[in-house]
């Protein structure tokens, strides 16, 4: 699916009408491409006073060959930071978030096209007091502000660090650091993201973070999960991609590409989850990762929806979720270390016209992400789930043309993402080094208006 519209306002001609109607200009988002550095400029690295990450944040940017600016030179309306990062870990009353402004103002033009701005704080519920709490929870309002005022593919993200564990050390806060740095998180932003407790295992190398990891792919012959399967190959998993026989073909193609390997297997039927527990058990001894990619929409308003349509969606899109994660951690096939990821939508956070079976889906998905977390803590297995917005792929494609070009422009980014924005999102989220991220729902949504 193309976006014809941002395609056009890029030429010449596009970009005058644009200027001249005040028409949307969806920017050139910066993406990954394996070898990049991490940031294309200089990263400017600031603190409230107090603060307990600036040097482990420092000692990562270090590590990733990355010199942070100076705050305390001169300004200079020349000068073009590609990120800003500010550690507010130490603001705990309200009457501190005056250094906020402090910071930001001066800087607010300072950003380059696809910038970074990256706040760190303490979850207000792990916070000392109350007025803590508060300034901590108000820090949210900034970011959130931030990834809709600046623009030009800028992203902003809150990331709230657990006081306890390895959080605050280097080892727990990299992976997501290098993740929101990089293209990777090109269609990321207004985000909350919680780094917890829970060990991290930093790769040898950072351009392949899945090196040697076993991942499973559902749905992965097509749209999100194809690219899932490409990208996860491409940062060193052995991939086995699974869908249905009548995607056989394309499943193939997609496995033969990438050196993996292809499952056909409807994830609906009775013995699917003892199939394919024997198939991983035979031919690899284990799953460190899982992706619940596969999903199915079966559009209706409710008056009109027969129960077929509400049972085959709630079916492929949350209950199998359910049955094969039953059957892979009680035949003990998921490793300590290991990671599952769920893919739910924004439909189940903001809930969507003619989508009630869809969005009941969705948000069980949150839910089962949610009460499985502190469950799988104990054997060391982190779940998290990633909430696409509108994805550039066959199933947006079949959206009325009015509602699509609302869907696909009402975000910060004003354009859809591509599947590969979900891939690398749930790249990071697989990361043996994402240990400490667990019960998180990460949007990929370019922060769509929708259920903000
Ligand atoms: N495209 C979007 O904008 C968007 C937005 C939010 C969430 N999502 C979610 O992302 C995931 C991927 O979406 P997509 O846009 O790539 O969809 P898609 O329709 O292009 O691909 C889904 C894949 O899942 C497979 N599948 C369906 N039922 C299956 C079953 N019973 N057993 C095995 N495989 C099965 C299909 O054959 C297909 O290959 C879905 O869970 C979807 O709900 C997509």
């Amino acid at each position: 699916m193309t976006d014809r519209y941002a395609s056009f306002v890029r030429t010449g001609a596009g970009r005058a009408l644009v200027k001249r109607l005040g028409l949307p200009d969806p920017p050139r988002l910066r993406r990954h491409t394996p070898g990049d550095p991490l940031v294309p400029g200089p990263v400017l690295l600031g603190s409230a006073t107090g603060g307990r990450l600036a040097e482990p944040v420092r000692a990562i940017l270090a590590a990733a060959g990355v010199e942070p600016a100076d705050p305390a030179a001169a300004p200079d309306p020349e000068r073009r930071h590609a990120a800003l990062v500010y550690d507010a870990t130490g603001i705990t009353d309200s009457t501190g978030l005056g250094q906020l402004h402090e910071f930001f103002h001066p800087q607010a033009r300072s950003i380059m096209p696809s910038g970074r701005v990256i706040v760190l704080g303490t979850p207000p519920e792990e916070c000392g007091s109350p007025r803590e709490a508060t300034a901590q929870r108000a820090i949210e309002g900034l970011t959130r502000s931030i990834g809709k005022e600046f623009g030009r593919g800028v992203t902003a993200q809150l990331v709230h660090v657990t006081p306890n564990g390895d959080a605050g050390t280097t080892t727990g806060l990299e992976s997501t650091l290098r993740f929101l740095l990089s293209g990777r998180s090109a269609y990321v932003s207004g985000q909350v993201i919680r780094v917890g407790a829970g060990a991290a295992e930093p790769p040898a190398d950072w351009n392949r973070p899945l090196d040697g990891q076993v991942v499973l792919v559902t749905g992965a012959a097509r749209g999100i999960g194809a690219a899932l399967a490409k990208v996860l190959a491409r940062d060193g998993a052995q991939v086995v991609a699974l869908d249905v026989p009548a995607a056989g073909d394309e499943l193939a193609a997609v496995a033969n590409e990438i050196g993996g390997s292809a499952v056909q297997l409807d994830l609906t039927a009775p013995d699917a989850p003892t199939r394919l527990a024997e198939h991983l058990a035979g031919r690899h001894g284990r799953v460190d990762v899982v992706v619940h990619n596969a999903g199915i929409t079966r559009d209706k308003t409710l008056g009109r929806m027969d129960a077929d349509r509400w049972n085959s969606v709630v079916d492929v899109n949350l209950s199998s979720q359910e049955r094969i994660n039953d059957v892979l951690l009680e035949r003990k096939l998921v490793p300590a270390g290991g990671r599952i990821v769920s893919v739910s939508s924004i439909a189940g956070i903001a809930g969507n016209r003619g989508q009630t079976n869809y969005a009941t889906s969705k948000a069980g998905v949150i839910g089962l992400v949610q009460s499985l977390a502190p469950v799988l803590r104990e054997r060391g297995i982190s779940i998290n789930a990633v909430a696409p917005g509108f994805i550039e792929t066959r199933m947006t494609a079949r959206i009325p043309l009015v509602v699509r070009e609302a869907g696909r422009r009402m975000n910060s980014m004003t354009q859809g993402g591509l599947p590969v924005d979900v891939a690398e999102t749930i790249g990071w989220l697989a990361w043996p080094a994402s240990g400490a991220i667990s019960g998180n729902i990460v949007r990929v949504c370019g922060q769509s208006l929708l259920g903000a």
